[in-house]
């Protein structure tokens, strides 16, 4: 089979490697993994047991960095760390210094970028993508097309529907006091955000907070308040039968 696996590499047990795979130098891949076709995984990424990766997936991607981008990229990235359990989908691109806890589930198209930390049992969907320096909970799900834009925070339980839109600038990319304000998201724990909604800069979504669908959050969400509309209002308080603390799951 046509593989390139540097000498260094720790395989563990009843590993099993597809066509064309790239691992590199000081790799470590715990036991019982399925790493599909054309996967390649970058030097020294950790990788635990029983993960599934499908074909063309790549782990521990270094960044590009444009003489134009505003932030530069560090040369001293750690590798990507991928928990036991996680299943990731095909043509997936996980980068450099990041940093998955066990059971997630990565749909095929995903992409997340350097400098980011998951928890636990997420569901991050098709084509989502997840910018560096993102901080993510646990038992949250990311729907098709959702973008979480850069420095954003995001606690447990959480919810994005499809096609979901954040943002960090308010400045567009203007005026260098722009620097000052630049700020991801915050979604509480239970927070949910209705389909095609958009997101303004540093806005917050507190506990239960619910955003509905094709709204444009220009102010903080209240706790267990449905907002609505461009700009978004509060329209109602969220229904009890729906609030996080009625719907928590327990299994692993
Ligand atoms: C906000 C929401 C939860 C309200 O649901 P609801 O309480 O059942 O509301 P209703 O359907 O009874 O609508 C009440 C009124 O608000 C309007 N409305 C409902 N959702 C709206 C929205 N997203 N934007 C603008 N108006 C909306 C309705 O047209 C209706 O107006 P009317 O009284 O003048 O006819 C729901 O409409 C919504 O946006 N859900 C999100 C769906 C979603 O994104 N799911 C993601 C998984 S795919």
């Amino acid at each position: 089979m046509n593989q390139y696996i540097h000498s260094s590499v720790k395989l563990g047990k009843n590993v099993e490697i597809g066509h064309n795979v790239v691992i590199l130098k000081n790799v470590i891949i715990g036991d019982n993994c399925l790493i599909g076709h054309n996967v390649v995984v970058h030097a020294g990424s950790e990788i635990g047991e029983s993960v599934r990766i499908d074909d063309n997936t790549i782990i521990g991607k270094k960044p590009l960095s444009s003489p134009r981008s505003i932030f530069k990229v560090p040369d001293n990235l750690e590798p990507a760390r991928i928990g036991s359990f996680c299943q990731i989908g095909a043509f997936v691109a996980i980068y450099a210094q990041c940093t998955l806890g066990e059971r997630n589930l990565v749909a095929d198209l995903a992409t997340i970028r350097e400098n980011v930390v998951i928890g636990n049992l997420n569901i991050i969907g098709r084509n989502v993508t997840i910018e560096n320096y993102c901080r993510i909970g646990s038992r949250n799900k990311f729907e098709t097309n959702c973008y979480i834009t850069a420095y954003s925070i995001v606690g447990d339980y959480c919810f994005v529907a499809p096609c979901v839109a954040t943002s960090n600038d308010n400045y567009m990319a203007r005026d260098k006091t722009r620097f000052d304000y630049f700020k991801g998201i915050t979604m509480e724990d239970g927070a949910r955000i209705g389909v095609h909604a958009t997101i303004l800069p540093g806005k917050t979504i507190k506990r239960d907070g619910t955003v509905a669908a094709a709204s444009v959050v220009s102010r903080d969400v209240q706790e267990a308040t449905i907002v609505l509309g461009s700009p978004a209002k509060a329209f109602r308080a969220v229904p009890e039968a729906q609030l996080l603390k009625n719907n928590m799951d327990k299994e692993t």
